[in-house]
């Protein structure tokens, strides 16, 4: 039944927009009826007022249009990338709207699920995204899956501009036979389950091997290696969350080695990370100092922060002190750095579907410095061990067909921030410049696009002069959807549950790990 005025009527079974305007531009057929059984009267279609062609528009219509409009601006992610670029366009917009589109109920992106729970400074940049969150011209919408429940296409209809800051939340594949095989996580699932993201709360990794091998050198190797190794009296006291603060209490890993396809002038971690590492209680390392020789001469010619971590790495292959070998004689747990080796094989045990160790190619460098290639030289060699954590680097996927994405190098192409080829979409973020990075470097680049976003809008180069309902249209769809979006308020009464729970047991947090129950709490 048409209701006039592009409003939406349906009867059991469906509700269609009968508008053929509408459809053409939307072409949704939605299942809310369904539910109620019933006749539905839905709002004015959110779409139908932004889609009127210039020529049709009445006098008033084009009057409104001609003035210029609070600029609607929404985001896709509440990482760093997503709250630092909202930050910026409401510092120094003084009028604009920033709507953040999260697909979890929770935000914060990877500060949540990433940063490592004996890592609680790391996370006080909550506190600034609180803020900003807070603020009057913006909105948090949790539990919508952009590309799922509504299409980047809906959002540029409903907004002026859009910025995607989605972040990189697939693993790279180490792409080598029997890694499939059990026994064999990747470090971002990993990461997940004991960082409580609701995906991995299954995962269970089986941790009783002896000896881990994790490929891979970067800092995400170095926040798996201390979870594996650290006293658990001091994960208690972090957000680790309780079933892997229970099965890290069953663990039999005594040791740890960490696998580099290159050598040590190309270990991908940083100094603060190592030296932790170096200092972890209960723990001592057993890297080989025939691997670092030569290095001392080369020293003077490195930049500066390679040049500290190399003599870190020096440092502590140099026999210790009195006081520093007792303590290593007590420690009952070890870790190493090996180098020049890259995994080719992952070797099946006597079942054929449990690892029992990693076949490792010998390499040998092409070129030096950080362009240095590994080649292989032909050898192999074999670790036996039950546990493989690849932690090769994360990887963004394509959020839906129409957005352009470089499938190779796994970003949106952009220059500043502003998407190739399609005005008005920016992006921000691991999304935009590929999954390395810390926090600052994602703020560094989020203030650059949303600092681009703003000149386009000043210039006349984004049309912010057209009326765009923003949020408000985006919410009809979602509830013809059927999807429960969570606002910041909701967040905030999902955060108290944790934190309460949390002090219960001397913890930051008990985080919630199952999204229903995230949403159960949000709707109280
Ligand atoms: C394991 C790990 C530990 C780290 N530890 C540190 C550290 O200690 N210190 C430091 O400075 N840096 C650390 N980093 C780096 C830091 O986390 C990144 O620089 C930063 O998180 C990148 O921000 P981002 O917003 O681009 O991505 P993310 O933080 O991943 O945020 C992306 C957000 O987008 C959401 N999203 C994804 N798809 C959709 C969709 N379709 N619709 C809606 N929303 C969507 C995600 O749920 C997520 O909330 C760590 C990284 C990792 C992987
Ligand atoms: N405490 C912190 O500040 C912190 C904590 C965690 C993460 N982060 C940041 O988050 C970002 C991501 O970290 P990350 O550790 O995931 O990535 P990363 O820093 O890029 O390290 C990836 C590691 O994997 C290796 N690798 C890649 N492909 C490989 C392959 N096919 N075979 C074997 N080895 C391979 C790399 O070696 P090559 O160099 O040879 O490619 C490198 O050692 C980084 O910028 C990191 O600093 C920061």
């Amino acid at each position: 039944m048409y209701a006039g005025g592009g409003e939406w009527a349906g009867s059991s079974g469906g509700v269609a927009c009968v508008s053929v305007q509408c459809r053409a531009q939307c072409g949704l057929v939605f299942a809310m009826a369904a539910r109620c059984g019933g006749m539905w009267r839905l709002p004015r279609c959110p779409l139908l007022v932004r889609t009127v062609p210039a020529a049709r528009r009445t006098g008033s219509e084009r009057r409104l249009s001609s003035k210029p409009q609070t600029p609607q601006i929404c985001i896709v992610g509440s990482g760093p990338a997503g709250f630092y670029t909202a930050q910026h366009l409401l510092k120094h917009h003084t009028q604009a709207v920033v709507d953040i589109y999260e697909k979890l109920p929770v935000p914060f992106g990877l500060v949540r699920f990433g940063v490592a729970p004996d890592h609680p400074e790391v996370k006080n940049v909550i506190n600034t995204f609180t803020q900003t969150a807070r603020s009057e011209r913006c909105n948090f919408i949790g539990n919508v899956t952009v590309g799922a429940d509504v299409t980047v296409e809906e959002l540029q209809r409903a907004y002026h501009a859009v910025v995607l800051s989605y972040g990189a939340e697939d693993k790279r594949e180490l792409g080598i036979p029997g890694e499939q095989l059990q026994g064999v996580y990747s470090a971002r699932d990993f990461v997940g389950w004991y960082n409580g993201l609701p995906d991995n709360r299954h995962l269970f990794p089986d941790l009783s091997s002896e000896t881990a091998v994790i490929l891979g050198q970067g800092n995400v190797a170095l926040d798996i290696a201390r979870m594996l190794l650290s006293p658990l009296e001091l994960l208690r006291k972090t957000d680790v969350t309780e079933p892997s603060l229970e099965a890290l209490s069953q663990s039999r890993v005594k040791k740890v080695w960490l696998i580099g396809r290159r050598g040590p002038l190309q270990v991908a971690f940083t100094i603060k990370e190592l030296r932790e590492m170096l200092n972890l209680p209960g723990t001592r390392p057993v890297n080989d100092p025939s691997d670092f020789q030569g290095l001392g001469d080369v020293l003077k010619d490195l930049p500066r922060p390679r040049k500290r971590l190399t003599e870190l790495l020096l440092k502590s292959v140099e026999p210790p002190g009195e006081k520093e070998a007792a303590r290593r004689a007590q420690c009952q747990r070890e870790w190493g750095l090996r180098f020049l080796r890259s995994p080719v094989a992952v070797i099946p045990g006597d079942d054929g579907k449990r690892a029992a160790g990693v076949r490792l190619s010998v390499t040998r460098l092409e070129g030096s410095g950080d362009k240095a290639v590994a080649v292989p030289t032909g050898e192999t060699e074999d670790i036996p061990c039950g546990l493989i954590l690849s932690s090769i680097g994360y990887r963004s996927v394509p959020i839906c067909p129409d957005v352009p994405f470089l499938p190779k190098q796994g970003i949106i192409p952009n220059t500043m921030g502003r998407v190739h080829g399609a005005p008005g979409l920016y992006c921000s973020g691991w999304v935009k410049r590929g999954p390395t990075g810390v926090i600052t470097t994602t703020m560094t680049d989020s203030f650059d696009t949303a600092q681009a976003l703003l000149e386009d809008v000043k210039s006349g180069a984004l049309n912010s002069s057209d009326p765009r309902a923003g949020a408000s249209a985006i919410r009809e769809l979602l509830l013809l959807r059927g999807v429960q979006s969570v606002s910041f308020s909701d967040w905030e009464k999902i955060d108290a549950v944790e934190t309460a729970q949390g002090e219960k047991v001397g913890k930051p947090r008990e985080k919630i790990l199952d999204t229903e129950e995230m949403l159960q709490v949000a709707s109280r």
